[in-house]
């Protein structure tokens, strides 16, 4: 059995794709669910599909306990979905290799602290850029900085709103990384 944790800070629909892919995958399990907001939609989800959760305070996140708890569910993958903390040095060396996220625009461009949902589209489209896309890349010790696993593109309209662009993005992103999760978990 693999086991993949995941950290999400928002409404989960990423975290929802994700265990919807993998249910029928009696060898993938979602171990954990851990945010850092007690009211994020993401709970819920973990309590409707009976997956264990955890809401963190700054000080247990960042507490060198924090990666001994993380180890307990020996996770193949750690999967940041639309978490917004960064991840402490100690788990990011803890689990070297093993730390993913996915970012809603295309990396190096739109990336580091502050951009994030909205403010990453409101950016994109006020740069009138013609494309945008999704990054997922591995988690280092700076913000948006790991090497890049995937990348998917989506076309951007002068009509488009913060809002239509993010529609677009969540469908490649509820696309591409389950699969892409799968694919790194056969690799390993
Ligand atoms: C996603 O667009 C993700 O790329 C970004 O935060 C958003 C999370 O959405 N980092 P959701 O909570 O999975 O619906």
């Amino acid at each position: 059995m693999q086991s993949l944790i995941i950290f999400a800070s928002g409404r989960g629909s990423n975290a929802q794709a994700i265990i919807d892919y993998f249910n029928n995958d009696s060898g993938v399990e979602v171990a954990l669910i851990v945010s850092n907001k007690k009211d994020a939609g993401v709970l819920q989800i973990a309590a409707d599909n009976n997956i264990p959760s955890l809401v963190v305070d700054k000080q247990s996140f960042n507490n060198s306990s924090f990666a001994d708890t993380l180890k307990g569910y020996t996770p193949s993958l750690i999967v940041l979905a639309g978490f917004l903390w960064k991840v402490p040095d100690a788990v990011v060396k803890a689990f070297s290799g093993k730390i993913i996220n996915i970012h809603p625009a295309l990396l190096p461009s739109y990336g580091g602290k502050g951009m994030y949902g909205h403010h990453v589209h409101e950016a994109v489209i006020a740069a009138k850029e013609q494309e945008s896309g999704i990054t997922i890349h591995y988690v280092d010790e700076v913000y948006d900085n790991g090497g890049i696993i995937l990348q998917a593109r989506c076309t951007v309209s002068a009509e488009d709103s913060p809002d239509s662009l993010a529609q677009r993005i969540h469908k490649l992103e509820h696309f591409f990384f389950p699969r892409t999760i799968e694919y790194m978990l056969e690799s390993k």
